[in-house]
């Protein structure tokens, strides 16, 4: 049985198919990358994982159990943090308190959320950073904040979304190495990134869908051989 099952997921917005009957699976401490071009359904297939958005039809599973119907906080309880395309800190908080808010998910005293704090906030190399105002920080780091808050939460399923998008070539060096270590540290991990050079060192398996609709799915070789891959990236004409 696999951590995380999709099942022929659909996502209909009124007369928009934004997903269309997609299945994958991710297995423990694996990580998988969903890719696909601008509008491909990428963020809505997240928003369907953790039910910011009732599903159309299909099913979702974790740990063996359908999640279709329950809150997004049960979710997030059950195992499964994200992080938002678009960055979402407690912009005038502290970076420690940002942290520290999310590790209540699972510990009940403010010493013992604030010690998690502190041990995800090195994890993530953002201790040096910790008294600053969340809005304070470039947008490194405010990525970086965004991965920290998910960890607190302690997911066995971390669903990374862009995390790498407009960083500097050295903060993506830095972004690589935060996602293989925290898939050393044994948490499975489902990332949509187009960054090619971050999907290419980081992916057991890939998933690629255009259009609401899977395309192809495999090895990062495989996939970013395919040919239907390089026309949805590059229109047939130029493929
Ligand atoms: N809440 C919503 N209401 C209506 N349509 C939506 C909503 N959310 C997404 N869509 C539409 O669903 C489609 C898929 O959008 P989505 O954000 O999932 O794409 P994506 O693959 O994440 O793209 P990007 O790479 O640009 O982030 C798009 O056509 C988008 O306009
Ligand atoms: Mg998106």
């Amino acid at each position: 049985m696999a951590l995380l099952e999709i099942q022929n997921l659909t996502k209909s917005f009124r007369g928009l198919t934004a997903v269309n009957n997609v299945s994958f699976e991710v297995n423990e401490g694996e990580i998988v990358s969903l890719i696909g071009p601008n509008g491909a359904g990428k963020t809505t297939i997240f928003n369907c994982i953790n039910q910011f958005f009732p599903i159309t039809s299909g099913d979702i599973r974790f740990m063996g159990q359908s999640i279709k119907g329950m809150k997004t906080w049960q979710i997030c309880k059950l195992g499964i943090g994200r992080t938002f395309q678009v960055v979402k800190p407690l912009a005038r908080m502290t970076v420690m308190d940002n942290v520290t808010a999310s590790s209540f998910c699972r510990v009940k005293t403010i010493a013992e959320a604030q010690a998690q704090a502190e041990q995800v906030l090195a994890f993530c190399n953002l201790i040096s950073e910790k008294d600053k105002l969340a809005r304070s920080l470039p947008i490194g780091g405010r990525k970086r904040l965004e991965i920290a808050r998910a960890l607190a939460t302690q997911p066995k399923l971390l669903l990374l979304d862009e995390t790498a998008a407009g960083l500097n070539p050295s903060e993506l060096d830095e972004a690589i190495e935060l996602i293989r270590k925290i898939k050393q540290s044994g948490t499975a991990i489902l990332v949509v990134e187009h960054i090619m050079k971050v999907i290419m060192s980081i992916s057991d398996r890939i998933h690629a869908i255009s259009f609401g609709q899977t395309i192809a799915e495999g090895t990062p070789e495989e996939v970013a051989n395919n040919k239907a891959v390089i026309e949805a990236y590059l229109g047939e004409e130029n493929a």
